[in-house]
């Protein structure tokens, strides 16, 4: 098995011997080896098979809500039979040992299904749902689903009678204010961010490795491929996630 790259286990070390904080930045590759589909990379990527406009946007909801909550419900039950996988354990494994802060873009809940904390889910959560006309939380359990990808007509507010939407940020949508702020707040208190699995291509959270550098952290990319963030960061280390962050733990 391949060690951390010297430079990266250096950053570590003076990181965690010097009283400091790391901060994760996750996106979907994080979970890829759990089996969840990112949204980019590869021929069964979620954007190069569904067109995000029909199903990620309030007009899609507005337009055709079956479709939507069919798609995320099919999305959810993906998450609900996947595993963490050795990477978020090593994570998990990570923050006893060390002052760490996770930020994820991710909307699934294998972070927490590992044992982490997350201080941020800058991108919302599958299962926090709502309801799309006042916003009350839905209390309830989900409906039943019978599998595979087909029209849902989603579940009903028990306060107005509107219909219960994902806890997901659409394109268009602002960032949640409490996540964002913690996102922020971990970026720029942090000496070392390791930012994981993400492409970088969407903005604000792709921003938040400039940010914590601008700050004085020293930022670690560790994805196979390289990315948008690539030539802004100080250390790459072309690994997967469930690979390389276990060798973290020494
Ligand atoms: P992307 O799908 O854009 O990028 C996934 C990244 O994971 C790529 O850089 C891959 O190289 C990398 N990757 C693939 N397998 C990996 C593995 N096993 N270990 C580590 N890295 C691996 O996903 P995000 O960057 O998370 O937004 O996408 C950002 C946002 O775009 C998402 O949060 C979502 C999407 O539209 C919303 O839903 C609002």
């Amino acid at each position: 098995m391949d060690a951390v790259p010297a430079a990266i286990a250096e950053a570590l070390r003076r990181a965690t011997d010097t009283g400091g904080h790391i901060c994760v930045l996750t996106g979907a590759g994080m979970s890829a080896e759990s089996g969840i589909p990112t949204f980019r990379g590869t021929h069964d990527s979620l954007w190069s098979r569904f067109d995000p406009m029909r199903l990620a946007t309030a007009e899609a909801w507005r337009e055709d809500p079956a479709l939507v909550w069919g798609w995320y419900r099919w999305r959810m039950q993906l998450v609900r039979d996947a595993q963490p996988n050795a990477g978020h354990r090593a994570l998990a494994t990570l923050a006893q040992r060390v002052p760490l802060s996770l930020v994820t873009q991710n909307v699934d809940d294998l972070h927490e299904r590992a044992g982490s904390l997350v201080d941020a889910h800058v991108h919302g959560s599958l299962f926090a749902l709502r309801c799309f006309a006042c916003g009350r939380a839905h209390a309830g359990s989900l409906d039943d689903y019978v599998g595979g990808m087909q029209r849902v007509e989603p579940m009903r507010c028990a306060a107005c009678g509107d219909r219960i939407r994902p806890g997901v940020v659409w394109f268009g949508e602002a960032l949640p204010d409490d996540a964002w702020s913690a996102a922020t707040d971990a970026a720029m208190r942090c000496t070392l961010m390791l930012v994981v699995g993400t492409s970088g291509l969407v903005y604000p959270a792709a921003g938040l490795p400039a940010l914590a550098r601008r700050h004085g952290a020293t930022v670690v990319e560790i994805n196979p491929e390289p990315t948008a963030l690539s030539a802004e960061v100080d250390h790459v280390w072309r690994a997967t996630a469930a690979h390389g962050l276990p060798r973290f733990l020494g």
